[in-house]
Formats: C-alpha cells, structure tokens, sequence
C-alpha cells in the first residue's frame, strides 16, 4: 500500500491554531488532503479565510473561525463552532504563537518588558491549555484522538535574547508529557513537535541579509525547514498510523539539535538581531 494513503485521515475532525499562514496554512492544506475536515482558527481574518478557500478550492472541507487562542470565550467559541459544524472533534493542532512579538520585542530578562513577558505566556502557554481545555472533553467524546503541540528547538538549547519564547515553549513541553499520562486512559495521545528554523514569510521569518541566511544554515545539517517539512510529520502524528506514539517530543529540524554549535556561530545568529531591532532573522 502507498505510505501516504495509510495515514489517511478519513472522517476526522481537526482544530488547527495559527492557520493563516506558514506552518498552519500547510498544516490545513496537508491535512485536509489527506481526508480531515478543518477548522481554521486564527486573529488573522484575512490570512484565515484565504487558508480556507485554498483547502475548498483543492476539494477539501475548512471553515474559517475567528479565534484569540489566549482568551477563553473565544477558544471555547472555536470548538463550539467545530463541533456544531462538522459533529465532532478528533484532532486539536496547537500551532498558534506570537512569532512577531517574538522576533520583534522579546530580550534577555533583564531588558524584558513584563508586558512582552506576558502576551508571550498568554499567547504560546495559556493557549495550550484553553484549547486543551475546551478541545479535550470534545475529543473524548468522539472515543478518543490526538493533540499536537508546537515547540522550538529553542526551547531544546539556549538561544540568547528570547527568553520569554523560550520560557512559555519550555513550558508547552511539560505540559505535553503530564497531558499524554492523564489522558492516555482516553485514547488520546499527546505529542510536540520542536520545529528548527523554517522559512515562513507569515511569520516575518525573512532573512535580513544573505550573512544572516548563511549563519543559521550553518545551525543545521540539511537546507532550512520548509512549512511543509512540519505539515507532513504532524499529519503522521494525527493519523492511526502512529497509534504506538503518545508523550513524545520531535525535534523536526535539519539536525539542529544533532551538534553543538561554537560560541561565536551561536553569537553571530543572535547578537545582530539588537542591532536590527529585532526585525528577524
Ligand atoms: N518558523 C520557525 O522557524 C519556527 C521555529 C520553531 C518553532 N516554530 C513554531 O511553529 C509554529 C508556527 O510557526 P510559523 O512559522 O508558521 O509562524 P506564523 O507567524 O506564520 O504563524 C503563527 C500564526 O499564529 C497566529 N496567531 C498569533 N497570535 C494569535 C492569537 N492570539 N490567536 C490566534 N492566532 C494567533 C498568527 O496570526 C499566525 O497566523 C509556532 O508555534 C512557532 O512558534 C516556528
């Protein structure tokens, strides 16, 4: 049989966050591909609805749902509306973050504006939990599925100057591991993915200048992730084909966390990002 027609995901429901654009949007696309009806659930109205018509114009089902991931009126409105729309809930993707404020505003502690500090927890933490919260007794009833959440591998290895990223994704790891141990006694598995660097123009991910693109090539062993890269490993997770794996952290990343980078390679991809004002990498 084609591998790819065995991880179909044939009459399952899923949520996924940050869809808009980068990994969600290919996330969406991949997914619905492969059988899944899906909610697209982001701030970014416009990014959103374009995720969506791409999966109806390709054949699939999706419908864009308005959601603040870091509110629980809006995060228990997005299930509602799964739930109300396509009868139930078997997948919930945790992919939304604030990679803006991230590459735009986030500093070592000692220069962190307790407000960035913050947002970074609501948005990347909380959220895990609201849409857990909300998402975990739909999956139940419907006997039982998978959460994926998202990572970094900055949360794997110290990356300087993001320490409220690296906190709240530190945080999303543990919870992984405690979430797939309460939750296994209801068929739900529960598994993250720690992306490397993935190229995503959504997330103003651009490269500032070719030295830059070459410093943070030289932090993996292969070519810089592609959006896509996660979509298909995070298919995999959803799909019964990997019933055997729960409470498990993948670093999916070209091989970045495979070595130890020197002192100045690891300085030379932070350090200009001061200079820079932070405007990416
Ligand atoms: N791109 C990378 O290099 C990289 C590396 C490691 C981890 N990641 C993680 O992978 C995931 C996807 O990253 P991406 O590169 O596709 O980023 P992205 O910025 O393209 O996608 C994030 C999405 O989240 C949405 N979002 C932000 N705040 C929200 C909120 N409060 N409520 C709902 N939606 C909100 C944004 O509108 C956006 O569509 C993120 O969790 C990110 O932290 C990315």
């Amino acid at each position: 049989m084609n591998p790819a027609l065995e991880q179909t995901l044939d009459g399952m429901v899923a949520i996924i966050t940050g869809s808009a654009g980068g990994v969600g949007r290919a996330s969406a696309v991949e997914f619905a591909r492969r059988g899944a009806r899906i909610c697209v659930a982001d701030l970014d109205e416009n990014g959103g609805r374009e995720t969506a018509e791409r999966v109806v114009s390709d054949g699939g089902k999706a419908f864009f749902q308005p959601t603040d991931v870091s509110l629980s009126t809006s995060v228990e409105s997005m299930v509602r509306a799964t739930v109300e729309r396509y009868g139930g809930l078997h997948i919930l993707y945790n992919n939304a973050a604030a990679t803006r404020l991230c590459n735009k505003d986030d500093r070592p502690v000692t220069e962190l504006p307790e407000w960035v500090w913050d947002k970074m927890i609501a948005v990347c933490l909380k959220s895990v939990y609201l849409c857990c919260k909300f998402g975990i007794p739909e999956i139940k009833k419907a006997g039982g599925g998978c959460v994926i959440n998202t990572s970094t591998v900055d949360a794997m290895i110290g990356s300087p100057g993001y320490d409220a990223y690296t906190a709240a994704k530190g945080g999303v790891i543990a919870i992984t591991r405690s979430m797939a141990v309460e939750y296994a006694r209801d068929r739900i598995r529960v598994n993250c993915i720690a992306p490397g660097n993935v190229e995503s123009d959504h997330a103003d991910m651009g490269f500032t200048s070719p030295d830059a693109r070459k410093i943070s090539e030289s932090l993996h062993l292969t070519r810089l992730g592609r959006p896509s890269d996660i979509a298909r490993f995070a298919a995999f997770l959803a799909s019964p084909q990997s019933e055997y794996i729960t409470g498990g952290i993948f670093n999916i990343d070209g091989g970045y966390t495979a070595f130890k980078a020197g002192e100045e390679t690891i300085y030379a991809a932070y350090k200009p990002l001061d200079a820079m004002g932070k405007q990416g990498r």
